[in-house]
């Protein structure tokens, strides 16, 4: 498995399998996707696409920071779940923040996922809140 940076439309699929079923095509289009200091990554078995992760400069309302990024759509396709895909992704995030001077990385983080956040050394502020239509979120942040 490599890891990659990819255009932003290169991620729309996988997020629609992965975090917006059912759900139309542009639901899968962030308003951050093209932001000058978005960078979304891939991660390649082979030429297939199994995991993807986005991050782009962002202030997060709760957390002070000096260059802060917000980790957006980090998804690994259901068959490659469970094996190390998501922490590369993770840990290619964090670097890239950490290259880009970030001092904070945040994000919304699920709350079935808040486990994965935590194995990589992310904490929770605040507590549980809904997302509408997506589910119950935890505001989960690393400083990179
Ligand atoms: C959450 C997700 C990105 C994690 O990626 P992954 O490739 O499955 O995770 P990894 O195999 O890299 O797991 C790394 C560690 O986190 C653990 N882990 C993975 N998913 C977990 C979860 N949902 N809850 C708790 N722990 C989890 C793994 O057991 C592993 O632990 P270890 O350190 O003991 O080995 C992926 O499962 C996914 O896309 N899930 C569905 C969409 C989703 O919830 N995305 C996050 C939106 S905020």
């Amino acid at each position: 498995m490599r890891i990659t940076r990819i255009p932003a439309r290169s991620t729309w699929p996988l997020r629609q399998l992965v975090l917006r079923p059912g759900m139309p095509a542009e639901s899968c289009r962030f308003p951050h996707d093209e932001h000058p200091t978005a960078v979304h990554l891939g991660a390649w078995d082979d030429a297939v696409l199994v995991g993807i992760a986005s991050l782009h400069g962002e202030a997060c309302a709760w957390l002070p920071a000096r260059h802060p990024y917000r980790l957006r759509g980090m998804a690994v396709h259901p068959g490659r779940q469970g094996s190390g895909v998501g922490r590369a992704l993770l840990q290619e995030a964090l670097e890239v923040a950490r290259a880009a001077d970030g001092d904070l990385l945040w994000c919304n983080a699920r709350t079935g996922a808040g486990g994965f956040y935590r194995r990589s050394g992310f904490a929770v502020e605040g507590e549980v809140f809904e997302l509408p239509g997506i589910g119950p979120h935890l505001l989960m942040y690393r400083r990179p």
